[in-house]
């Protein structure tokens, strides 16, 4: 009985709070968030009592050196991965204490990853690895591939769709990737390095590709070492050891 009010009470506090951040036009809320990797006796501390706030349309860079635990914290951001305790909100869902099959639900259509080492499907063609999520969200054949080429030809490889993912080279195949992660339009976009690795061509492009989305709809939460990047932010965290070490809004 006891139990049962708690339960109620709690999923009442949650559910205002969740009014309240969708008030002030916060997207995303860590709340005290810690993700730990445990190899033997010895514990990593990749993301360490972190707490945060994106609003809504926001473009957050997160910066810091390697191992600073950035591809952590995007990855428990877009639930990818589960903290270990804290709470996350993504989009009105706490996604802190989701099972894995309501995660992949969620990501499908409510963010876009964009990875470091891009994460194609090896088996699959330029334009079937950006097909994948449609088909995942149920999308007909018809729509799906029209939409695969459409943005395909935006991301200029129009005439690279049937290329397998080794036969493309590392700027194509990160192109391929943003492709992929625009599939189901989701509002949030996550990138980690997305400009890292890449011949200046390629980075330019991909860089006057965030400008762009910038003046979008969409929020974008972005690790990057990358200043032509940084110079686009709203909001620039700083990370180390697992830790926001200094967190800087700027004013546009
Ligand atoms: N699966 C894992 N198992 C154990 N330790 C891990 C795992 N993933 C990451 N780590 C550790 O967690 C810490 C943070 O890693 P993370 O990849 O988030 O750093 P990063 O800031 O993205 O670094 P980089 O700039 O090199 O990409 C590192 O010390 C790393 O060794
Ligand atoms: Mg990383």
């Amino acid at each position: 009985m006891k139990e049962d009010s708690i339960e109620e009470n709690s999923e009442f506090d949650d559910s205002n709070l969740v009014k309240e951040l969708t008030k002030q036009g916060i997207l995303v809320s860590c709340i005290n968030v810690v993700k730990n990797y445990e190899i033997g006796d010895f514990i990593v501390k990749a993301v360490d009592n972190v707490s945060l706030e994106v609003m809504e349309n926001e473009f957050v860079v997160i910066k810091g050196p390697s191992g600073a635990g950035k591809t952590t914290l995007l990855n428990l951001i877009g639930g990818l991965d589960s903290p270990n305790s804290g709470t996350i909100y993504n989009q009105g869902v706490k996604i802190s204490d989701m099972d894995q099959e309501s995660l992949t639900l969620f990501r499908l259509v409510n963010s876009g990853f964009i990875f470091q080492n891009y994460n194609l499907i090896s088996t699959l063609t330029a334009e079937e690895n950006v097909m994948f999520p449609m088909n995942l969200s149920g999308m007909n054949f018809e729509e799906q591939r029209n939409r695969a080429v459409k943005l395909l030809k935006e991301m200029r490889l129009g005439d690279r769709r049937e290329h397998l993912p080794f036969q493309l080279s590392a700027g194509e195949q990160q192109r391929v990737a943003i492709a992929r992660a625009m599939a189901n339009d989701p509002p949030v976009i996550l990138a980690d390095e997305p400009t890292a690795n890449l011949d200046k061509k390629t980075s330019q492009f991909i860089r006057d590709l965030f400008k762009d989305l910038k003046t979008s709809d969409k929020t974008i939460i972005i690790a990057t070492h990358d200043d032509d990047l940084i110079e686009l932010a709203d909001q620039i965290i700083s990370f180390d050891e697992g830790k926001i070490i200094e967190e800087k809004h700027i004013s546009n």
